[in-house]
């Protein structure tokens, strides 16, 4: 049994909490830790020297894997910096997937080139048994005519109608920057950008852990998509905050039987396999050919 219960953010030191999760009883684990960038957390020093971080690091880390399943995913997201540590941690326990380029532009920081990427490190607890489940992307259009942006060389016959299959660049969720969508925390991550990784990596009922649960995006994520979820996290106020919000939500982004990503009322991430049952809920281009100039739109009565 899991101690702590699923379905919590329990407040405490992720190293500690972690201790009470049996091994292999994950479905799914995601990190997004302290980036060690002096940001204001409430809790935690995000300072340490070199040393001391890394040291830290390769503690979760090693819990992260024991307590995944063998089918299980394991995601930590931090700038290339940390990533090519934690890789050279990760590869002594699990199996490499991939690095998942998330593109965000940041400053430039002269004298150097400039950061426009986090990343998603992708390692599989045991890659013969891994859960994984291929997921599509809308089409990126030109925002004012609605073309299509890409040249497909006059293969439009074979797109599919809704998007391409996602790849390990991720240009179109962009990062949460307006005060209206923010909680008083300093890196708050998109709901969007964990639904993705949750209907890649977990079916309905799965269990999927947050080491870092900040304000309680990847256990949102879980429960709107029927998954169970457990979070720890070192701030009270933290803890609090996505207790309340996680009141609020329901296991109800879906269409018909099928779990899907909402993002401003458009859905943004779908399984491949359940396309079939899906192409129901929108309208589709009436022909073949117009597919580069109309986009596909949901059925106004499925919007959410
Ligand atoms: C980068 S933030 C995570 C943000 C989160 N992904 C979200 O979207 O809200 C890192 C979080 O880890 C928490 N934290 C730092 N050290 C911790 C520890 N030892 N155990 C648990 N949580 C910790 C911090 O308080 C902070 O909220």
């Amino acid at each position: 049994m899991i101690n702590p219960p699923i379905d919590s953010i329990v407040c405490g030191d992720c190293l500690e909490l972690l201790r009470g999760v049996p091994d292999n009883s994950i479905d799914m684990v995601f990190a997004d830790p302290p980036f060690n960038l002096k940001k204001g957390y409430r809790s935690c020093k995000d300072d340490l020297s070199l040393q001391e971080y890394l040291r830290w690091c390769e503690k979760w880390i090693v819990e992260m894997v024991r307590v995944t399943k063998p089918s299980g995913s394991i995601f930590v997201h931090n700038i290339p910096k940390w990533l090519i540590h934690y890789s050279g941690f990760l590869n002594n326990y699990a199996d490499f997937k991939h690095w998942i380029s998330w593109d965000a532009p940041s400053s430039p920081m002269g004298k150097s080139l400039q950061p426009s990427h986090y990343g998603i490190l992708y390692y599989a607890k045991c890659a013969k048994q891994l859960k994984f489940h291929e997921v599509r992307y809308p089409h990126k259009r030109d925002r004012k005519s609605g073309f299509l942006l890409k040249d497909y060389g006059g293969k439009k016959s074979m797109l599919h109608p809704f998007g391409p299959l996602v790849s390990d660049v991720w240009t179109d969720i962009h990062r949460v920057k307006h005060n209206k969508y923010r909680d008083e925390h300093p890196c708050q991550l998109p709901i969007h950008l964990l639904e993705r990784l949750i209907l890649m990596s977990t079916d309905e009922g799965d269990v999927v852990l947050d080491p870092f649960s900040g304000t309680g995006t990847t256990a949102i994520a879980a429960k709107r998509l029927g998954r169970h979820y457990l979070g720890f996290e070192l701030d009270a106020v933290y803890a609090e905050v996505s207790k309340q919000k996680l009141v609020e939500e329901d296991a109800a982004s879906k269409l018909g039987g099928c779990w899907v990503s909402f993002y401003l009322k458009k859905v943004v991430t779908l399984r491949d396999m359940d396309w079939e049952c899906l192409q129901d809920f929108f309208f589709l281009p009436d022909a073949v050919g117009k597919i580069d100039s109309a986009p596909i739109t949901l059925k106004s009565n499925y919007l959410q």
